[in-house]
């Protein structure tokens, strides 16, 4: 049996006494390619799913209650909660399962009285990476829910729900891309997504000669939610000054020409930048899928490394850790593309480097870390994978 699979079964078996006639389910992490920052400003963004992310054995109890249990922090016990009581906040990391649970009554999906699960979650995606292992965990419990009481939700419907309960159960003001892109990925396929309208294309994401990797700084995101809230209140506020000016709805609705045009309004600084961050990100992302299309990596991989800049000198979001991270992997030989990816302020960067290179990159890029930082960075070699999907079940 697959190493994970044996992993939730052994614990399911330990803490809830059986594993028979559980359901094991699977939902990706992912990791945003291009367009940060841009998914509550009504821009375009280029993310994919992985094959890491989180997996849950799921099993019936005949009770009331949930019982979820992660075997990625044992310390923790079993968190239960009665299915009568969805609404209140438990301050602990089951408010996320909760929170999906909630938004599904507020959208009518009632789960029965006695439809208590008993869950085993365990993630295979590294802590606090960035590579949103809580919209992971959210969607997969959207999906087995789903699956297991009949909702048959589909993946739109599950990505707007799991945004919906991380912004009003949870409390962070986040986007749709995380949600959307594990609910809707797709094999070697990277999604191109206006989250303005939320069409959405699948262009093909191979690389033939290079591979995926993520560099995790291993900076602890203390601030990341607040900050974060006060970048998207920046932008609003930039807005409401451009729309003064010259009306428009959203700040990718501008074209970098039309920016331009109108930027003199913004005297307060800040603003100026967050703005300027947007609308040209909006733009990079555009021109990346395009020259990703006609099959110019180098390209896409310029845009990437233009975006990085951006989100450092006019967002402010990446911070010395990702600027380290982001520097090395400029200087080795064989990296196409590279930029911090997801909400910044510690997480990730991605990299698209030649497979020849990889070595070398995990190498030089490592040292110059430890160096600058004073401690370890991690590496991983990522693919793009599927979306949610149940994979097995135990007799
Ligand atoms: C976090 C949020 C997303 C998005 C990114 C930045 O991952 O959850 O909605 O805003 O940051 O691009």
């Amino acid at each position: 049996m697959d190493e994970v699979l044996k992993t939730v079964k052994e614990s399911m078996e330990e803490v809830f006494g059986t594993a028979a006639g559980a359901d094991v389910f699977f939902a990706p992490g992912r990791v945003n390619l291009i367009g940060e920052h841009i998914d509550y400003n009504g821009g375009h963004v280029f993310p994919c799913a992985l094959t890491i992310g989180t997996y849950a054995a799921v099993r019936k109890n005949g009770t009331d209650t949930m019982r979820l249990y992660s075997a990625n922090f044992p310390q923790n016990g079993i968190g239960s909660f009665s299915l009568s009581e969805l609404e209140e906040r438990q301050k602990r990391w089951t408010d996320y399962p909760k929170g999906v649970m909630w938004a599904l009554a507020r959208h009518g999906f009632a789960i029965p009285a006695d439809g208590g699960l008993d869950v085993v979650y365990y993630g295979n995606i590294p802590n606090g990476s960035g590579l949103s292992s809580s919209a992971s965990i959210e969607v997969l419990t959207a999906k087995f829910l789903s699956d297991t009481f009949g909702f048959d939700l589909d993946g739109v419907f599950i990505a707007r729900l799991c945004k919906e309960s991380e912004n009003l159960f949870n409390g962070v003001n986040c986007g749709i891309m995380d949600q959307f892109a594990i609910a809707m990925g797709s094999q070697d396929k990277a999604i191109f997504l206006d989250t303005a309208t939320l069409d959405y294309t699948y262009v093909p994401f191979v690389l033939p000669e290079a591979k995926i990797v993520i560099a995790c700084s291993n900076k602890k995101r203390g601030l990341a939610d607040s900050e974060y809230n006060k970048r998207r209140g920046e932008c609003e506020a930039a807005l409401a000054v451009l729309n003064a000016a010259r009306p428009v709805k959203a700040l990718c609705d501008l074209t970098p020409a039309q920016f331009e045009e109108i930027s003199g309004a913004l005297t307060e600084p800040a603003l100026l930048k967050r703005a300027r961050h947007a609308v040209t990100e909006n733009d990079r992302t555009l021109r990346a899928v395009e020259a990703l299309n006609a099959g110019d990596l180098a390209a896409f991989g310029e845009l990437m490394k233009a975006s990085h800049d951006s989100l450092r000198y006019d967002f402010e979001v990446t911070g010395p850790e990702l600027d380290a991270l982001y520097e090395a992997a400029c200087a080795v030989d064989g990296v196409i593309g590279t930029r911090m990816t997801g909400a910044g302020f510690g997480g990730c960067t991605v990299s698209i480097v030649r497979d020849d290179s990889v070595e070398a990159f995990v190498k030089s890029v490592g040292e110059a870390y430890r160096k600058t930082i004073g401690y370890d960075a991690s590496f991983y070699v990522v693919s793009v994978g599927d979306g949610p999907a149940k994979i097995a079940s135990f007799a």
